[in-house]
């Protein structure tokens, strides 16, 4: 009797230890044990010397992501561009909408596995997360601020941000501590132990399909996307970190900038009407020509290459490359099996594949084998951020 009790006062302090999935100390223990030991297919996690990953930094970077008061009128968090439910992107809009209204320029990535990404962007004008956020507190198209010093004022203001910084730092809110908070945050959203996974690296010859398999085949061979989109030996990010230029943005701006033909309007879904394109125009923006790398490096031949993006979780992350002008995993394989945009700058790596209906779909079926089993715990997780607004 006595030891049957002493069992249970051992059981429940230990269910005391463990707190249960939802809550804050149990979430920021399985971001630092995905850190410590990230899931099958993926490599260590680089961390920066100056800001090791901690509970309280995790927690306080989750808050702040989410966190609307963050922008300046109070109306969007970081979170309403990199939507969880929706692959950490924004499944709706080709490019997203910020405060006001205001139109980006670009698609918004996704940021699960954004710790591996040595540039940041789809220009790669950035190399630290510790100091990618400050570009969209500021940009008039997303959070609008007026400046650093006014963010962090209002954050050292709130009620419930009384010592979050100081658990986590040992010191008051700065922009660089914010910095640091947030990407600890996202340095944990690590989504890999996909099927690909499990049948590459894990030996489980049944986790692909023999479809999927065929996909792996022209992935690597005939279609050439492996040249690119790398798998390693050990892991795979199934990307070169380089840029490339495959047409899309010099279609843009020297084909569809400079034609005066009617242009297409969707004015319900599925129904479309051509209408004159100064008429468009005169009510919208006007095109905004997007140069890629060469507006980093003034390097002519970086005109129109854009970022390598990774494909893992892609089946997720619709719409897709950097203007989000391809709706589906079909519309990209179609487009790289066209030669994608020929043009004289077009990457010698793509040229015209010539894939039957059969190859196309294996390809296709080949990227949706490399969705994380992770995704659903990483969004609740997420979404158990303590949200104060
Ligand atoms: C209005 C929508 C919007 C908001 C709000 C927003 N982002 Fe983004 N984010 C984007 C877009 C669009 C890009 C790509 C921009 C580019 O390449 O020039 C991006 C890029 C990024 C990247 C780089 C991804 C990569 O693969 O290179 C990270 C990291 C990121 N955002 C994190 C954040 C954080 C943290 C916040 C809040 C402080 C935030 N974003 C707020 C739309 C948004
Ligand atoms: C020459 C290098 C290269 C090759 C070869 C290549 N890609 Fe890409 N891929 C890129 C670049 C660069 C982008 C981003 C383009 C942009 O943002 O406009 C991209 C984008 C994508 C995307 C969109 C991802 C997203 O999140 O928006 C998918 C899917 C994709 N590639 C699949 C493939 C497949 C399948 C193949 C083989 C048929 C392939 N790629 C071959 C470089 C390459």
């Amino acid at each position: 009797m006595r030891l049957r009790i002493a069992i249970a006062a051992v059981l429940l302090g230990l269910a005391a230890a463990m707190p249960a999935r939802g809550d804050p100390a149990a979430v920021d223990a399985a971001a630092l044990a995905r850190i410590a030991r990230p899931p099958l297919g993926l490599p260590p996690v680089p961390l920066p010397a100056d800001n090791p990953p901690s509970a309280a930094k995790i927690d306080l970077g989750r808050k702040l992501f989410f966190d609307r008061r963050l922008s300046h009128n109070g109306t969007m968090s970081c979170a309403m561009c990199h939507v969880p439910e929706q692959g950490f992107t924004n499944n709706e809009l080709a490019t997203p909408i910020g405060v006001e209204g205001r139109g980006l320029r670009r698609n918004a990535p996704t940021i699960l596995n954004i710790a591996y990404q040595k540039r940041l962007f789809h220009d790669g004008r950035e190399t630290a997360l510790e100091t990618q956020v400050i570009s969209p507190l500021l940009a008039s198209d997303e959070m609008a601020n007026p400046s650093i010093g006014y963010v962090i004022a209002k954050i050292a203001a709130l009620p419930d941000y009384a010592g979050l910084f100081e658990r986590a730092f040992g010191a008051g809110p700065t922009i660089g501590r914010l910095g640091q908070a947030i990407a600890s945050w996202e340095r944990g959203l690590l989504a890999a132990d996909a099927p690909f996974d499990r049948w590459y690296y894990g030996g489980e010859a049944g986790a692909l399909s023999e479809r999927q398999r065929q996909g792996y085949d022209l992935f690597i061979g005939k279609a050439g996307c492996a040249r690119c989109h790398l798998i390693g030996e050990r892991a795979a990010l199934f990307t070169d970190g380089a840029f490339h230029n495959t047409g899309l943005g010099y279609h843009a701006d020297e084909v569809v900038a400079r034609t005066t033909a009617p242009v297409p309007v969707e004015i319900a879904p599925g129904r479309t009407v051509m209408l004159d394109r100064a008429a468009v125009e005169s009510v919208g923006l006007p095109p905004r020509t997007d140069l890629g790398r060469h507006e980093v490096t003034l390097d002519p031949a970086d005109l129109w290459r854009f970022k390598t993006p990774s494909l893992r979780n892609v089946a997720l992350t619709a719409p897709y490359m950097h203007d989000g002008s391809l709706r589906s995993l079909d519309a990209v394989v179609r487009f790289y099996d066209r030669g994608a945009v020929p043009h004289e700058a077009l990457d010698p790596m793509i040229r015209p594949l010539g894939l039957g209906e059969d190859e196309v779909a294996a390809l296709v079926a080949f990227l949706e084998s490399l969705t994380s089993a992770d995704i659903a715990a990483l969004i609740a997780d997420a979404r158990s951020a303590p949200v104060g607004n």
